[in-house]
């Protein structure tokens, strides 16, 4: 018998406010800047994209997809014992993100009458785009050790708070957002359902072609606290690493690319998720996409594809995913996963 942590539920959210590309043409005319579709469209595959509302945070974007996740899952707050937060846009310095969603998903469930979720672990994980996949694999590691059963594994973004709508070359790439999945240890004979590989890596040396180089000292922010990005630096990059995790993660997993029922990239770019798709030999009908409804939703992207394809009828049970990420630090990795 091999112990899993299988997905049991999935859930997500988006803010009520749309902006299409026509809308980010307007706002940008505002400040004396041009864009168009046309251009979205073509080099990033990006329609539509939502932003939050002032005094909304990535928590409650977390704690919609975490409700709806944990129904999908039938379960309750109380059932899990670890919450992770992917997250780049935390609502505070400190606590963690992970822990003001472990107090507003217990106070839903006590106003419910259920019992409260307090004393679980909860913590986030930082590691911008790729964040999400970060945590499926802390989450596993430690299901698989025993040292949790349930787990709620969240990417939750508020990236329109870090943008600079003065940079077209940034502004109309990102939105915000946020999924959830509940995985749950299961024991069983052969392969899964369950994670059955996960592949993660870091290389400090290229922080500068993707960074927000702002920080907090002495009650004020110092240095610039918007997104800086050296688009095409990143593109190449991407492309190499993302197929180098996919690779390794199916070695690991015993596999190779025909195993695979559908790829789930991080939402970035439309021509990134092309380009991985062609180094793997993997046909476009093969790859859920969503960056045309949702933009780039950092680590919110991949969980947040995974349960609109789910909902869609697209993932059954059964079905093998290529889960992949990559972002800022430079960070990327990638998990095989049995529904
Ligand atoms: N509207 C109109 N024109 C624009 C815009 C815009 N919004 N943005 C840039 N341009 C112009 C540029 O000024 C440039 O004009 P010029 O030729 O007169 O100088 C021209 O378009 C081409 O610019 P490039 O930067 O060469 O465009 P490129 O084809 O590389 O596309 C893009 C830019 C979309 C950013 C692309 O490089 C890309 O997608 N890179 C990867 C970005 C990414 O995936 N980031 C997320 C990583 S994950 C994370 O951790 C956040």
């Amino acid at each position: 018998m091999t112990r899993y942590a299988k997905i049991i539920g999935t859930g997500s959210a988006l803010p009520a406010k749309a902006l299409s590309n026509g809308d980010m043409v307007a706002l940008l005319a505002t400040k004396g800047i041009e864009t168009s579709d046309e251009w979205i469209v073509e080099r990033t595959g990006i329609r539509n994209r939502h932003f939050i509302e002032d005094g909304q945070y990535a928590s409650d974007l977390a704690f919609a997809a975490c409700e709806s996740a944990l129904g999908a899952a039938a379960c309750k707050i109380a059932d899990i014992d670890l919450i992770i937060v992917a997250t780049s846009t935390p609502d505070m310095v400190f606590p963690s993100t992970a822990t003001i969603l472990q107090r507003k998903l217990s106070e839903a469930a006590v106003a419910r009458g259920e019992p409260s979720g307090a004393g679980s672990a909860a913590f986030d994980v930082q590691a911008v785009c790729s964040g999400f996949i970060y945590g499926l694999t802390v989450a596993d590691a430690m299901i698989k050790v025993g040292s949790a059963r349930r787990a709620l594994v969240v990417g939750a973004e508020v990236f329109s708070r870090i943008l600079d709508f003065n940079d077209r070359t940034t502004c109309v790439l990102f939105g915000d957002g946020a999924g959830a999945v509940v995985l749950e240890a299961c024991e069983h004979e052969g392969q899964g359902p369950g994670i059955l590989s996960t592949d993660i890596h870091a290389d400090g040396k290229y922080t500068p072609i993707l960074c927000v180089p702002g920080w907090v000292a002495g009650g004020q922010v110092t240095g610039d606290p918007t997104l800086k990005m050296d688009g095409q630096a990143v593109f190449k990059l991407a492309v190499g690493v993302l197929e180098d995790a996919a690779k390794t993660a199916l070695a690991r997993a015993g596999m190779s690319t025909q195993d695979i029922d559908w790829l789930i990239p991080h939402q970035a770019n439309i021509r990134i998720m092309q380009g991985t798709a062609r180094k793997l030999k993997l046909p476009l009908s093969k790859v859920v996409v969503t960056v045309d409804q949702h933009g780039n939703t950092s680590a919110a992207s991949i969980p947040l594809a995974l349960d609109h394809a789910v909902k869609q009828g697209q993932v059954q049970p059964g079905q093998t995913l290529l889960l992949e990420g990559v972002g800022g630090g430079f960070t990327w990795g990638a998990v095989v996963v049995r529904m």
